[in-house]
């Protein structure tokens, strides 16, 4: 989704900006643009296409200067074109805004601003904006107040970044509802809409909350309420470094990211089970005296985080006995569900700012539903609204497609539900264990399966040509079935469906030829026997039989054309192992197809708008 950076200080703008930018390129997007302060004067330049594009503009047509603000859209109002992209200005060039979220009254705004004589070009709800501006300056008001009463004609959840061409030193900004945040560099400042462009330059960087606003010069930096009382405000070092955001050696962020997942496990499992083999959530505020009195779950997510959720409720049935349903966000606040006081809402987003999941949270602490949330970005707008969050802790996932983030959740969803359970004194110490030796073998077992990604680089080159896949999988591995669809559309644009193994009879079945490839999932589990008869019905339909069993399974894999492996484990842990295969399938078939995995076509890496 669109994305905004800003910059103050004595750096060539052009340059910081476009770095910047880059940076901001993993959230999808269509065109690009940056406004600069050159003597005075604003200067803008925008391209559709990628960075690349505008970078070679400037070559052709560059700007000089040490003050601007930039911008990456991902077209809502008015297609990807030159006109519709980011920054945009009033007709005379006095101020231009580039702009994150949306305006929801940018109609009746712009017929208020067409009357007084205000001419508009493109088809966005942004350009609204600097108009609005400039109509207060031409009724004197100065740029602070232009800016205080902007937000009080502006409805819907934004973040912007403005350039005055009267105050040829500052950036100002503002926030409602849309993530925006500040780096302090040595003499210098730094503005972006999420903390991957300031991991290069900035140790130290402030979260701005919603409805404030400021401003920021060389060597100041200062912070309002939409009041216009200044506050006192804190810049805190910030731990993730450029590393983390970079691509380490390999050719796309999507299939270093899938490799991290055994480091990230570890990571998980030493800072959430003790050595004597307890297990603790220290960041939530979730006692014992408040789980004890939920008598039901709703989880709410979107995409991915939704298939982590699916398996949230499986743990949590099984392990802490609590009613669960897992609905994706943007049905449930549509339909009036019945949410009584006893119910917890648990939210799960990797970025925290999909605007869906946040919007039913907050609508159930409106109805004062208690909302615990599972973020990877801790400091996004949904754990900052929630009562208490989880961190995720899969690291900065940047491919657009979630993959570490995915098995992160899961892992978290499972240590929590037996958490819980401990809490209630509902499972026995020889069952947590047991289960805690499991959990501590799963990173071994998963860099086994990744050793073996050249398989699945093989298999990806046979399909190429392959128009439908189908995946089944059944209980705990039904997510992972979905899941496994999701990541291969998604990378390799091949149209593929995730069924539950069982309901495969009922209907999909009719889609099997002898040119539609079928992934089962069947490992070794109580319902093993069920997925072999699903592969013998495809065999006897001559569908091309991919299975995902457990090591040394000679059934199943004498059925099937493809076969890979993946060591044992318990069914409930199955599917950490079993998605590993299915995510190197999604990104070398969008390798060898020529497709861009960490940034597919039309996607956003975190949809903030509804
Ligand atoms: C977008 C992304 C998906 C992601 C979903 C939910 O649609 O393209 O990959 O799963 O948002 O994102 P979240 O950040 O809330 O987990």
């Amino acid at each position: 989704m669109c994305g905004i950076v800003g910059y103050a200080g004595d750096k060539n703008v052009e340059s910081v900006l476009i770095v910047g930018l880059i940076g901001l390129e993993y959230r999808g997007y269509d065109s690009a643009g940056i406004a600069v302060l050159d003597r005075g004067e604003i200067q803008v330049r925008k391209q559709k296409g990628k960075i690349k594009d505008l970078e070679n503009y400037l070559k052709e047509h560059p700007i000089r200067g040490n003050v601007g603000i930039g911008h990456t859209r991902w077209a809502t109002h008015g297609e990807p074109n030159q006109i519709n992209a980011h920054p945009h200005t009033d007709s005379k060039s006095t101020v231009a805004v580039v702009h994150n979220g949306i305006i929801e009254n940018y109609s009746e705004l712009r017929q208020e601003l067409k009357q007084k004589g205000f001419v508009f070009h493109s088809m966005t709800d942004t350009e609204v904006l600097p108009n609005l501006l400039a109509e207060s300056r031409k009724r004197g008001l100065s740029n602070k107040d232009a800016f205080l009463e902007l937000f009080n004609r502006v409805h819907g959840k934004w973040a912007i970044a403005v350039v005055f061409d009267n105050e040829p030193d500052r950036v100002y900004f503002a926030q409602d509802g849309a993530p925006l945040l500040l780096g302090r560099g040595k003499e210098e400042y730094y503005l972006a809409s999420d903390i991957s462009p300031l991991t290069r330059n900035c140790r130290e960087v402030y979260y701005i909350n919603s409805k404030e606003w400021g401003y920021f010069a060389k060597t100041e930096c200062k912070i309002f309420g939409f009041d216009g009382s200044e506050k006192e405000f804190e810049f805190k070092t910030q731990d993730i470094k450029f590393e983390d955001v970079d691509k380490g050696g390999y050719p796309h962020y999507m299939i270093k990211e899938i490799h991290e997942q055994p480091g990230i496990f570890r990571r998980i499992i030493q800072s959430r089970i003790s050595e004597a083999g307890e297990i603790e959530f220290p960041e939530s505020t979730i006692s014992r005296e408040m789980m004890s009195k939920v008598n039901r779950i709703i989880i709410q997510a979107a995409g991915t985080s939704y298939y982590a959720g699916m398996l949230g409720k499986h743990y949590l049935e099984n392990f802490a006995k609590i009613q669960t349903d897992t609905e994706t966000s943007s049905e449930f606040r549509y339909r009036n569900p019945v949410v009584e006081g006893d119910t917890l809402i648990v939210g799960i987003s990797q970025s925290g700012e999909t605007a869906d999941t946040l919007a039913s949270l907050l609508e159930a602490k409106a109805k004062f539903i208690k909302v615990l949330s599972l973020v990877n970005n801790v400091n996004s707008t949904i754990a900052r609204e929630s009562d208490s969050f989880i961190r995720t802790d899969a690291g900065p996932e940047i491919g657009v497609a979630s993959t570490k983030a995915f098995t992160a959740q899961v892992i978290n969803l499972l240590l929590f539900s037996l958490y819980v359970a401990r809490l209630k004194w509902i499972v026995s110490d020889d069952e947590l264990k047991t289960l805690i030796e499991e959990i501590r073998l799963l990173p071994g077992k998963m860099e086994r399966i990744l050793a073996q990604a050249h398989i699945l680089e093989n298999w990806a080159a046979d399909f190429t040509k392959t128009k439908d896949f189908v995946f089944l999988g059944r209980t705990y591995n039904h997510p992972v079935a979905l899941e496994g669809a999701l990541k291969l559309k998604e990378v390799s644009y091949i149209h593929a469906s995730g069924y539950a193994g069982g309901e495969f009879k009922h209907g999909p079945i009719a889609l099997i030829t002898n040119e539609v490839p079928v992934v089962c999932i069947a490992t070794k589990s109580e319902i093993y026997s069920k997925m072999l008869s699903n592969i013998q019905e495809i065999k006897a339909r001559n569908g091309i039989m991919i299975s995902i069993v457990t090591e040394g399974d000679k059934e199943a894999k004498e059925l099937s054309d493809y076969c890979f492996e993946v060591p044992e484990c318990p069914e409930i842990l199955s599917p950490i192992l079993n998605v590993l295969p299915l995510q190197l399938l999604a990104y070398y078939s969008a390798v060898a197809r020529g497709c861009p995995p960490d940034q597919p076509r039309n996607l956003a890496k975190s949809v903030t708008v509804e």
